[in-house]
């Protein structure tokens, strides 16, 4: 923890970047993630015509980043909700820019009592903690099928039937240290496995690639003319939507895969992708924050949406 601010935002830099051409016009910024703020901090600091609207589904993470931004109260609103549901209520406002720097924040990883960590003393890990469902409903409740499901589709894990089993027969687990164990005595003591085990369990709880498609979707609703949206991800699963949903609304021709000539118009592009390749941490920022290490950036400026 940095001077007492329990998240480091990652590539800060690019990301001001990737929106400075699109600050100077009085619009709203939407950092879709506040988090503890760091973001949202540097750009109303860069920014002094932005106005910015904060969501975050965790409330103690909301109320810290009040604090933190109260100097610039006045330019600023917070909304404590899932993003996707927060950007269904934003209309008639001219939109500079939207961001999501999207997953866990080192708070929520870190803190033991967040129900996280591989030592937790609970099984939680809920961004929101108003949400009832939560890990203690994936390990002891999810049937063979579900379990296997995830730790195949979101662990990318191999091994997806053994663990399935390993957790039914030894239900109830009643905390992620005990769950810890449990995977460790068969076999899975290297921290990587058991990493991708427990962000399963996690991507399941909160929903994540769900809502990120609902987050893209409600983006594209609120998006104006000159709109541009970056998205910061930390696993394979979820660059894959931003690239795929970023490559869709770039598209020109849209008609179907079959068809022999163009008869859509072939000018269906909705704007412009902004970063061929995605944008990763430099040697120096992984070197001050490893976290940065897997982290992604891209982005994409709306030019020509229906309510432009
Ligand atoms: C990686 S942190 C963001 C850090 C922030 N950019 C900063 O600089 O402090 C992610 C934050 O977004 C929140 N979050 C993740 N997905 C969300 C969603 N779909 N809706 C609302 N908040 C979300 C988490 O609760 C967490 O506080």
């Amino acid at each position: 923890m940095k001077n007492n601010i329990p998240h480091i935002p990652v590539l800060l830099n690019e990301t001001i970047d990737l929106f400075k051409n699109n600050m100077n016009d009085k619009g709203y910024f939407i950092d879709c993630t506040l988090g503890f703020g760091g973001h949202s901090e540097a750009i109303l600091k860069k920014f002094p015509d932005i106005k910015l609207i904060g969501i975050d589904q965790d409330k103690e993470a909301l109320e810290f980043a009040k604090q933190r931004l109260s100097k610039y109260a006045k330019r600023v609103e917070f909304i404590n909700k899932r993003a996707s549901e927060a950007l269904e209520e934003i209309s008639g406002l001219k939109i500079s820019g939207i961001l999501a720097d999207i997953g866990v924040s080192s708070y929520q990883l870190d803190n033991k009592e967040r129900g996280f960590t591989f030592d937790a003393e609970s099984l939680d890990m809920r961004m929101n903690k108003n949400q009832k469902f939560s890990a203690e409903d994936v390990v002891n409740f999810y049937d063979k099928n579900q379990l296997e499901e995830i730790f195949k589709k979101y662990a990318e894990e191999r091994r997806y039937k053994k663990i399935a089993d390993i957790i039914i027969r030894n239900r109830p687990i009643k905390s992620n240290k005990e769950l810890t164990d449990i995977l460790s005595k068969a076999g899975m003591k290297d921290n990587k496995n058991l990493a991708r085990i427990f962000q399963a369990i996690r991507i399941e709880v909160n929903n994540e690639l769900k809502e990120l498609e609902n987050l893209l979707n409600n983006a594209e609703k609120i998006a104006k003319n000159g709109t541009i949206i970056g998205i910061i991800t930390f696993h394979s699963l979820e660059d894959r939507i931003v690239k795929n949903r970023f490559r869709d609304w770039a598209k020109k021709c849209i008609c179907p895969k079959e068809a022999i000539r163009c008869e859509c118009g072939g000018n269906n592009e909705k704007g412009a992708i902004l970063t061929k390749k995605p944008i990763t941490a430099s040697k120096e920022e992984i070197k001050t924050n490893p976290r940065s290490r897997s982290a992604k950036l891209r982005g994409f400026k709306f030019t020509k949406v229906e309510n432009g």
